[in-house]
């Protein structure tokens, strides 16, 4: 019999894989919570799009587990489209320089589109985006964002669809990485020793 029990249903930090365990702090949203807040999302954005074919385009790579679950609450025809971007600068201080890693597979002009982001903290990365996309001419362009960091933002980012407003921490799980790794935890937790961390603690 195999063992159906995956990371993204679990809540406490007990069955956390063993390598990442000691990294860890706090849980910043339980994995049950984040399930519940993507349905409802996937809910509204189906009653605001009746009758219409949305594009969800994600972010890569942190928006992909996002992405995968609202989609699936999400009762329309929908397509998926895929950005990888990278901004210059530290790991951890975007300077609102993007450079494109993976473009948009199809062409958005007239369509209706959805930015589907993980986590919005200087807004900065999105807002070059936006910009982005915007001169591709579609239609309506959306932005659905599961986490962003309260008080942060250096320029004002319209975030339609919003999930949870969160502490200035860094935080990894559901598709958050610190050096590419705790994607794959259900929930979200604070990364105990990083500088960002550090310093929200300090403050
Ligand atoms: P922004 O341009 O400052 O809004 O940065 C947005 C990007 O930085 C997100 O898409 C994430 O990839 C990354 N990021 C920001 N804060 C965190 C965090 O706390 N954990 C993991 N990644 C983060
Ligand atoms: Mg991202």
């Amino acid at each position: 019999m195999v063992q159906t029990r995956t990371v993204d249903h679990l809540d406490t930090l007990d069955d956390v894989p063993a390598p990442y365990r000691s990294e860890l702090g706090e849980i910043v949203v339980r994995a049950s919570d984040i399930q519940q807040k993507v349905a409802d999302l996937g809910e509204v954005i189906t009653r605001d799009y009746e009758g219409e074919e949305p594009i969800l385009v994600g972010i890569l790579k942190g928006a992909s587990l996002f992405l995968a679950d609202l989609s699936r609450h999400i009762r329309l025809g929908l397509r998926f489209d895929f950005m990888a971007v990278s901004s210059y600068g530290s790991a951890t201080k975007t300077s609102g320089i993007v450079r494109i890693l993976k473009d948009l597979d199809h062409e958005i002009e007239g369509q209706h589109v959805i930015v589907v982001e993980d986590i919005i903290d200087s807004g900065l990365t999105l807002n070059y985006l936006l910009r982005y996309l915007r001169a591709r001419r579609p239609a309506s362009l959306e932005v659905c964002a599961l986490f962003s960091k309260e008080g942060r933002q250096r320029v004002p980012i319209p975030i339609r669809y919003e999930g949870f407003r969160i502490g200035p921490e860094f935080v990894v799980g559901y598709g958050l990485d610190y050096e590419e790794r705790f994607r794959n935890l259900g929930f979200l937790a604070v990364l105990k020793d990083h500088p960002e961390t550090r310093a929200a603690r300090r403050a």
